[in-house]
């Protein structure tokens, strides 16, 4: 068994907590889902969900690492003292191992361009041609999976070396600087000439969009982003010192993670419509309107290459968090030395990934449900597998552990959050469940 140990300071733990939550999902996704879904509305309800069920759930998950003291499998045996609830561990496993494998590629996808940033490749294109240039990139497979295997390599030689004096002592740096970059990229965005349509496509809610699914791709979204439902806080959660107050890490690092998603779209949304790319493009949305800002901006170029760096460090930190979890259940269950268990779970996710460049070529015929894997991937986690975690945790702190026990370490012994967890204990035992399971079963079609 590892041995335990804690985060430092508040700002080291926010520090930490925030590395795994802040990353692709916010920069990269949360842009074309929220395209995808109708903008403004979508963005209204994502922040509903984020204080209603999502700060709920990541309290729920510190409380039960910290009351356990072990790795996120193992947690839920212990703090039940039943052997079955384990399975909530193998599906986080499950999830975090296939989230891994399409991070990682379009993680690669980064350092590609952080590459054409630095020869100032896309400096003189117009949109279309950064389109095509993109398209061309992808098509290849090969290049898209030299910069995966890049990437999983990297996130490999951290998780087998350790990560705190590194990536934490990084991170404090690299995320302050990205927000810089952000707002920068955003008030410059003010000066476009599609900013008063993208400024209204995020601001001005079309409820005539919104369905049931709309939720729970808000729901999807939000978990994807707070790093929820596949055990990765209640590891986090079990470092936290005894003594720290819950409530105020789980509120920072939910605000931090909302603003810098919604930064991202006043970034992005101004120059969809500037450079005429079409809002629900998908996972490629980022990396073809940012390169457009860049051509333009004064100075974009040093801009660029300092945007798709921080990119790489913020989707790292995440990633990290992500082998992290399959790495421990290696290790400790197939009792392999700590470097080896990294490389076979490192191995396994490359391979994953690679599949997922290979689908995305020019007449590959790899895909399921007519979507290439890197879609399908994304879609089966954040739209079943991710609520699916999340549900089964809140029914297990709900209906399984004792409301002492959660009161007691929640509230760490009386002395936090005491009236808040009055409110969020009937939250986590009823409504949320109640919540999931309805969105879920009508993704499934059963109220059809
Ligand atoms: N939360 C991370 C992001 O927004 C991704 C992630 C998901 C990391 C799940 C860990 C676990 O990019």
């Amino acid at each position: 068994m590892k041995k335990r140990s804690t985060f430092g300071s508040t700002f080291g733990t926010v520090a930490v907590v925030g590395g795994s939550v802040i990353g692709l999902g916010n920069i990269w996704r949360f842009p074309y889902i929220a395209g995808e879904n109708g903008g403004a509305a979508f963005i209204l309800i994502y922040i509903c969900v984020a204080l209603l069920i999502s700060v709920p759930i990541m309290l729920t998950e510190f409380t039960i690492g910290r009351a356990a003291q072990v790795n996120s499998m193992r947690a839920y045996q212990k703090v039940s003292g039943r052997r079955r609830w384990q399975g909530i561990g193998y599906l986080g496993i499950a999830t975090a191992f296939t989230i891994l494998s399409f991070y990682s590629v379009i993680a690669g996808w980064g350092l590609e361009f952080i590459k054409e940033s630095v020869i100032g490749e896309f400096m003189s294109m117009d949109s279309g041609q950064i389109k095509a240039n993109f398209d061309a990139f992808i098509a290849t497979g090969w290049r898209p999976i030299l910069w995966t295997t890049l990437f999983v390599i990297a996130t490999a030689f951290i998780v087998g070396t350790g990560v705190e004096k590194g990536i934490e002592r990084f991170n404090k740096y690299a995320m302050p600087l990205m927000f810089l970059i952000l707002v920068i990229m955003a008030v410059n965005s003010v000066t476009l000439s599609g900013f008063q349509e993208g400024a209204t496509f995020l601001l001005k809610p079309d409820f005539s969009k919104v369905t049931v699914r709309t939720v729970l791709t808000a729901m999807g979204q939000s978990f994807f982003s707070l790093s929820l439902g596949m055990g990765i806080m209640v590891t986090y959660g079990s470092y936290i010192r005894k003594g720290r107050n819950m409530f105020g890490i789980a509120g920072t690092v939910t605000i931090a993670d909302s603003c810098i998603a919604i930064l991202s779209g006043l970034a992005i949304f101004p120059a969809v419509f500037s450079f005429g790319i079409n809002p629900t493009s998908g996972p490629d949305l980022v990396f073809l309107t940012l390169p457009n800002i860049f051509a333009q901006m004064a100075g974009g170029q040093i801009f660029s290459v300092m945007f798709f760096v921080l990119l790489f460090a913020a989707a790292i930190t995440s990633s990290v968090s992500l082998l992290e979890v399959v790495v421990a259940w290696v290790h400790e269950e197939f009792k392999l030395k700590r470097r080896v268990a990294t490389a076979v779970a490192g191995a396994g996710a490359l391979g994953l990934a690679i599949l997922c460049c290979l689908s995305q070529m020019t007449g590959s015929s790899l895909s399921i449900g007519g979507l290439d894997l890197l879609n399908f991937f994304d879609k089966a986690t954040s739209l079943y597998m991710i609520p699916i975690g999340g549900l089964l945790v809140v029914i297990f702190a709900g209906w399984v552990v004792s409301k002492n026990l959660m009161r007691k370490e929640m509230t760490t012994h009386g002395r936090y959050g005491v009236e808040l967890f009055k409110l969020i204990y009937p939250l986590i035992k009823f409504v949320i469940p109640v919540i999931i399971a309805v969105l879920f079963l009508n993704e499934l079609g059963v109220f059809k």
